[in-house]
């Protein structure tokens, strides 16, 4: 089966868990709680959550729940994040805070977060399990609320953070969540230090890998394809690696058109347009795709001592999030 189509089978198996844990009154909480996930979504954490744990020869039953509660976790993260990036579209549809208001949309996110620690604390899975798995997705929700603060800060300073910097920053706000994916299938299934360092290993690097693609394709990628605006990164004045990047590579009225638009939320969608097109010719996605292809390999030689069909779903997954252009 191709990748990309097992991704979407895992997806529906993972979809009818986590909407059979998403009902509930008052209607509209849940609506908004449900609003991004109805509406698409690559369901990437569970299908690692699930791998991870098959690697180690443990059941998809035992996975199941921590991967709908990862994916809980990553949709309260988007709904939160949305409101904070003041962005307006999410999966083709307004996001949540535009559709319901900012107040129905904290408590959605909110909501998520509570269930996604319910789902696990009201499994089948053994005391120890459970709260192993509860320890390890409350240092990740953490990390991501740490990095989420970093990546606010860095748009408000001036100063141009390095590389190191952008990369810590988004190993909290991305990468601790995919890290946290794949520890999580990997306790489902064993509880030996080395296999859970291994795993988690992989998915944090991946994760670094598929930020650093996604920091591209936001402002390199076709609105059309992403479902969500192109230069908003640009706008909010993000410090992303290729927005950086593209700030040291221009130069002259080029350079000073983008920076017009960089940290500009008054600014207009035609000069918008004009910054993300002067950034799309200045020819970075090679070495900014280099970067991430950096991290994949690393996470590649996390997997080295495992054979079979989850690790080949592993790895492909991980070509997937450096290739893709969605
Ligand atoms: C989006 O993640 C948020 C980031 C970490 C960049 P995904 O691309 O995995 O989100 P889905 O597929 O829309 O749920
Ligand atoms: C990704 O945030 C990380 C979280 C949502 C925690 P971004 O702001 O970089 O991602 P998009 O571009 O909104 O999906
Ligand atoms: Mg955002
Ligand atoms: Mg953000």
């Amino acid at each position: 089966m191709k990748k990309t189509r097992r991704i979407e089978k895992n997806a529906e198996i993972v979809n009818r868990h986590l909407f059979s844990k998403l009902k509930g009154n008052p209607k509209k909480l849940y609506d908004a709680a449900g609003h991004l996930i109805i509406h698409g979504g690559k369901r990437l954490r569970p299908f690692m959550v699930i791998q991870s744990c098959q690697i180690l020869n443990g059941k998809t039953s035992d996975a199941m729940p921590a991967a709908s509660a990862v994916e809980m976790i990553h949709n309260f993260t988007l709904v939160h994040d949305d409101i904070m990036d003041n962005d307006e579209m999410r999966h083709g549809v307004p996001t949540v805070h535009k559709k319901f208001g900012v107040p129905i949309a904290i408590l959605a996110g909110d909501v998520l977060f509570s269930k996604a620690y319910q789902t696990i604390t009201d499994s089948k899975l053994s005391p120890d399990t459970t709260a192993r798995l509860v320890s390890r997705m409350a240092r990740a929700c953490v990390d991501v609320c740490e990095g989420q603060l970093l990546d606010v800060k860095m748009a408000e300073e001036k100063r141009m953070p390095s590389q190191e910097d952008y990369v810590t920053m988004i190993g909290k706000k991305t990468a601790a969540l995919f890290d946290v994916s794949c520890a999580m299938g990997a306790i489902c299934a064993t509880n030996k230090t080395k296999d859970i360092s291994n795993l988690s290993s992989f998915g944090r690097n991946l994760g670094i890998a598929f930020q650093i693609t996604d920091d591209l394709i936001g402002v390199m990628g076709d609105s059309k394809i992403t479902k969500k605006p192109v230069g908003n990164d640009l706008r909010e004045g993000k410090k992303s690696l290729p927005i950086l990047m593209a700030i040291r590579a221009a130069k002259g009225r080029e350079k000073e058109t983008i920076l017009k638009a960089f940290g500009n939320p008054g600014i207009s969608r035609r000069d918008l347009d004009k910054a993300v097109g002067i950034v799309r010719s200045l020819g970075i996605e090679e070495s900014v795709r280099r970067q991430a292809l950096k991290y994949a390999s690393k996470a590649e030689k996390s997997l080295s001592t495992y054979a079979g069909s989850a690790k080949d779903d592993l790895i492909a997954l991980l070509d997937f999030v450096v290739r893709r252009s969605v």
